[in-house]
């Protein structure tokens, strides 16, 4: 038969009361209202900051450290306006260790109250310790933030290394590169550094701890540089920098070396497990972070050898119309040349000139569904046929559209017909309506249109043609432009 425990089943209250404070390691104060110890019961005292003797006859808030006492005379002061239970958290240094408590006071009656001390040490370092994960968790989505959102590399690894110092808790870390082609592993970045020691390393695979960690595809971990000699080969700057614990840490990418992360330490290290697996996870970032970005380096080397294919295609296009229109190859380099020329005074990026060259090459590849009677015709357009003709841009629209990549280029072959003060096609723009490019283009156009012989007519002279420009500004050109325009010509 069981016979149900009971504190009733014990003989007093005070034993009681023993009974409970054994089984649960808490602390129970009697204080008067001014917070003076009482009375006390304790169960399990090794983990006390001071002895409970020692509190008898002395107030709570004198005997704990002051940040402590002043809270509990908070709550002192809260219950002796009328509140029944309190409760306040806070940490004391004990032989133990730091010990996290919880004290819930009870207002016992107007004179007096009880303080019940809670160990919750264990409770408050689970708790530290997710916080702990979360920060990690939080790091590592920044780093991954930072590879997706396509920072350049050094950006990137800057990112990582800042983690690494701050929940690593390390004073300078670096990243040394592996170069495939060369087989040189190089510094790429680095952070905590005093000097520029390690600015300037290049190690082959196997060649100190770094090119070892590659070579034999492991951690190296020196817990005392100072006690090697041999430990500063690669900079006799290193040894200024008085770095103590030292890692080295290979980074691998899909099996193939990308780098290493170096972690340097001025102090001893105490490194546990948590420690060394959250290394390991920055060093896995720091390797897919390399390895998306020369991904990504690949890419664009792809795209820019995808634009050079576009750029023949296009070139091929445009000598197939110029062939038509009895113009030579040389007109249509001279025309884009020209372009150019112009378009970099007065002050495009470099990226804006290649869609301007692009625009410049094709702006009348319209021209190919116009009918050879009407192209080609040695006399003047009657109005059928200039109706036709001035189809050109937006057929060039239509046939370029659909590239991608052609699109930023487009501004010319649409508007390259347009007129300052609005009298031109096809969408009848003025001003400063008309596409800054085309603008300027159109000033080359019919430079090289009136300097060319034609089906209707022969080539102008320079002269002539310098003079119809100047009085088209304003009219035809845009006049900011013109002058810089003439001014190319001396
Ligand atoms: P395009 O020959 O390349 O001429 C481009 C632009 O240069 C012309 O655009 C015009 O602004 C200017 N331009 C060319 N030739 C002359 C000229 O003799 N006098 C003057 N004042 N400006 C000239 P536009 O007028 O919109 O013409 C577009 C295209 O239409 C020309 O390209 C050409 O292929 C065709 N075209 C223009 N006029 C005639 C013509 O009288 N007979 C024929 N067969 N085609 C013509
Ligand atoms: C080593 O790699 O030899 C130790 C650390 C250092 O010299 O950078
Ligand atoms: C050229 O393309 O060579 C100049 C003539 C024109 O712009 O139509
Ligand atoms: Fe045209
Ligand atoms: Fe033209």
């Amino acid at each position: 038969m069981i016979t149900e425990f009971s504190l009733r089943n014990l003989p007093d209250s005070d034993q009681r009361l023993d009974a409970v404070f054994q089984a649960f390691n808490d602390l129970l104060f009697v204080m008067n209202a001014d917070g003076m110890i009482l009375d006390y019961k304790a169960g399990n005292t090794t983990h006390l900051y001071v002895p409970p003797e020692k509190f008898l006859g002395r107030r709570m808030q004198d005997v704990l450290p002051p940040a402590v006492g002043r809270r509990i005379a908070d709550v002192l002061s809260k219950l002796r306006a009328g509140s029944k239970v309190s409760f306040v958290e806070y940490y004391l240094p004990t032989p133990a260790g730091k010990c996290w408590y919880e004290a819930r006071l009870v207002s016992v009656n107007n004179d007096q109250s009880i303080m019940f001390v809670r160990d919750i040490t264990r409770y408050k370092r689970s708790e530290e310790k997710i916080k702990h994960q979360l920060n990690k968790l939080a790091a590592l989505r920044s780093i991954d933030l930072a590879i997706t959102s396509g920072l350049d590399l050094g950006a990137t690894l800057a990112v990582i290394l800042d983690h690494v110092r701050e929940q690593l808790q390390i004073d300078a870390a670096c990243i040394l590169l592996f170069d495939p082609h060369t087989e040189y592993l190089e510094f790429a970045a680095g952070s905590g550094f005093n000097t520029p020691a390690l600015q300037y390393t290049r190690l082959r695979i196997g060649e100190e701890y770094a090119g070892k960690s590659v070579s034999e595809r492991k951690v190296f971990y020196i817990p005392n540089l100072r006690t090697r000699k041999t430990s500063f080969l690669r900079s006799p700057m290193l040894a200024e920098e008085d770095f103590r614990a030292y890692y080295a840490v290979p980074l691998f990418a899909k099996g193939q070396p990308v780098g290493v992360l170096e972690i340097f330490h001025r102090a001893l290290l105490e490194s546990d497990v948590d420690w060394l697996n959250f290394m390991n996870m920055l060093a896995g970032q720091a390797a897919i972070a390399i390895d998306s970005a020369m991904l990504f380096k690949n890419l664009q080397s792809a795209n820019f050898e995808l634009t050079m294919a576009y750029d023949k295609t296009i070139e091929g296009w445009s000598r197939a119309i110029n062939l038509r229109d009895k113009e030579t190859e040389e007109h249509s380099r001279r025309v884009t040349e020209l372009t150019y020329q112009l378009a970099g005074r007065m002050g495009f990026s470099q990226p804006e000139l290649g869609h301007i060259c692009r625009g410049a090459v094709l702006h009348d590849i319209g021209k190919v569904a116009i009918p050879d009677n009407i192209l080609l015709k040695p006399g003047p357009l009657n109005e059928e046929e200039w109706v036709v003709m001035r189809r050109h841009p937006l057929i060039a629209v239509e046939l370029l559209s659909p590239i991608e990549h052609l699109v930023p280029a487009l501004a010319i072959p649409r508007s390259h017909h347009e007129k300052w003060d609005g009298s031109g096609y096809p969408d009848h723009l003025a001003g400063e309506d008309i596409p800054l490019a085309a603008r300027l283009f159109s000033l080359v156009d019919v430079y090289d249109a009136l300097t060319s012989e034609r089906p209707y007519r022969s080539a102008w002279s320079q002269t002539d043609t310098m003079k119809y420009i100047s009085d088209q500004s304003g009219i035809h050109f845009d006049p900011a432009i013109t002058p810089v325009f003439l001014s190319m010509f001396g």
